[in-house]
């Protein structure tokens, strides 16, 4: 029997990657992912516990399902209500108590189990026909690794596909529940890995982002390794092999730390062209003391001292970073440090954040606290300096061709949208069975988000990783 899977995702990437894994795991279990949670079978919300709000809207979307769940009773049917993802690791009892139209809650490490979760909330439901038992919760870290038992990727991902690499953090930022909520770090076998971005070239990607809440940390058992102990591979050496696939044009990585861009990393940024010149390399901050009160491990010399390395190898590296504005202590001397490095670096595009007290984090603890007032002052201050370096960034692409892999319709009859190499958004008429290509694009318009251009001929000559996915496109056609 078909049964109807709504999965919300909230979160990073890594989130987004769990979600459709999860309808993979559900899928021999007749769960068909459906658009709506109305007359759903099944709604997982995939949670996000980064900051305050993020948690919070998990809550305000228990009340709108609540409502809706007694609608599916009504009409005859059930609906189960499931909580993953990081607010459910941090706070799994708690959402049992406050909304008990909650069925199950489980984490980010056991998703794998989910057959045996359902079938224990179904289990309980029918011991207690008044539906009033209490959720189910699985919230362990296990010893076992959910990759060995997940199933093939069932889904097709579609152009620009993502591969979880390496998982949890070890690096303890005082600000982060990351390491609390997704455990310990755990790199893949890097033979899984290849067998997995295979399957994703084989379904269609033309382009692979490797996923990690640390993914330059990793460390995944080399392929001739026998046991988990044996050699293994850094990113650097598994970019050179997944580079090495048929058919997949671009290799991206996210999210990096600072600390662990080491020499093989940096050198695959100067000699592999299939990996795009593109990095989300987070600072958090400029100023040397508040760098070190977060516990990060590096200081804003070091920081510029990568930047160089990086594109002393690759001149063309478009930078994007996280900043966190007000952490405890913080200075208007701080903050003017951030807005240096800031200027120094000069960004493609960032994500910047207040500073959000962690319940169970060291930094929610310390003094003095920023008042909100300056924390917003500050964000103001530093996205308008990071807006205007991401229009300039933008604006210079105009005139320029750039190689862009076309991934979905635009919003304007005609009209297709891909990402440039700088993962730039472009706008460009070109008829659809160029989806899913690499096509040349000459840039005619930029905004502060997007760029819009014109199609060039297929023939002409791109950069050396476009001109390569669009040959392989070409002869795949
Ligand atoms: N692993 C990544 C970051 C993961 S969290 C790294 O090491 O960079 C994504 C971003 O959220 C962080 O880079 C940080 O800028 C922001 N963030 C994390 N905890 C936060 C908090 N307590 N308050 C505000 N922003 C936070
Ligand atoms: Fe969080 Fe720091 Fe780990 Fe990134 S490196 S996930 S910010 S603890
Ligand atoms: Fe959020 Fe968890 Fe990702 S806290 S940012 S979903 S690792």
């Amino acid at each position: 029997m078909v049964k109807k899977l709504f999965v919300k995702t909230y979160g990073c990437q890594m989130n987004v990657y769990d979600s459709a894994r999860m309808a993979d795991v559900l899928a021999p279990l007749g769960y068909v992912p459906v658009a709506s949670p109305r007359g759903a079978d099944m709604v997982i919300l995939n949670t996000c516990h980064i900051r305050e709000k993020a948690a919070e809207k998990v809550y305000s979307e228990l009340g709108r399902l609540r409502a809706l769940k007694e609608e599916r009773r009504r009409s005859g049917g059930r609906m189960m209500i499931a909580v993953a993802g990081c607010v459910a690791q941090a706070e799994g009892e708690e959402i049992l108590r406050r909304a008990p139209q909650v069925d199950l809650v489980f984490g980010p490490q056991t998703y794998h189990r989910l057959p045996e979760l359902i079938a224990r909330v179904e289990r309980s439901r029918s011991q207690e026909a008044s539906g009033g038992a209490p959720g189910v919760l699985d919230t362990d870290f296990p010893v076992e690794s959910k990759f060995d038992h997940l199933p093939e990727a069932a889904a097709p991902q579609g152009v620009r596909a993502y591969l979880s690499v390496q998982e949890g953090c070890d690096k303890f930022c005082t600000f982060c529940v990351v390491p609390y909520t997704r455990g310990a770090e755990h790199s893949r076998p890097a033979a899984d890995i290849v067998a997995e971005a295979e399957r994703l070239v084989g379904a269609g990607a033309r382009e692979i982002t490797l996923l990690g809440q640390n993914v330059n940390a990793y460390h995944g058992r080399a392929p001739s390794a026998r046991d988990a102990a044996g050699a293994a591979w850094g990113l650097g050496r598994l970019i050179r092999r997944l580079a090495g696939i048929g058919g997949l044009d671009r290799l991206r990585y996210t999210t990096s730390h600072p600390h662990d861009m080491d020499e093989e990393l940096i050198a695959a940024h100067g000699e592999e062209p299939k990996l795009m010149p593109y990095l989300h390399l987070p600072v958090q901050s400029g100023s040397d003391r508040i760098l070190e009160a977060m516990n990060r491990r590096h200081t804003a010399d070091d920081y510029r001292r990568t930047v160089e390395r990086l594109r002393r190898v690759r001149p063309d590296l478009a930078l994007s970073s996280d900043f966190i504005v007000g952490f405890p202590g913080e200075t208007e001397r701080d903050f003017a440090a951030t807005l240096r490095l800031v200027t120094e670096v000069g960004y493609a595009q960032a994500y910047s954040f207040k500073f959000s007290p962690r319940p169970g984090t060291p930094a929610a603890m310390l003094e003095p606290q920023v008042p909100d007032h300056i924390k917003a002052e500050r964000l103001a201050t530093l996205q308008a300096l990071l807006d205007a370096q991401q229009a300039a960034f933008n604006q210079a692409s105009v005139g320029r061709t750039l190689p862009v892999l076309l991934e979905a319709k635009g919003r304007k009859p005609g009209q297709l949208t891909g990402r440039s190499p700088a993962m730039q958004a472009v706008h460009l008429e070109a008829p659809e069975r160029l989806l899913g290509r690499i096509v040349e694009t000459r840039i005619l318009a930029a905004r502060p988000n997007s760029l819009s251009g014109r199609l060039l001929g297929p023939a002409a000559a791109c950069g050396p990783a476009g001109g390569q996915g669009l040959a392989n496109a070409e002869v795949r056609a």
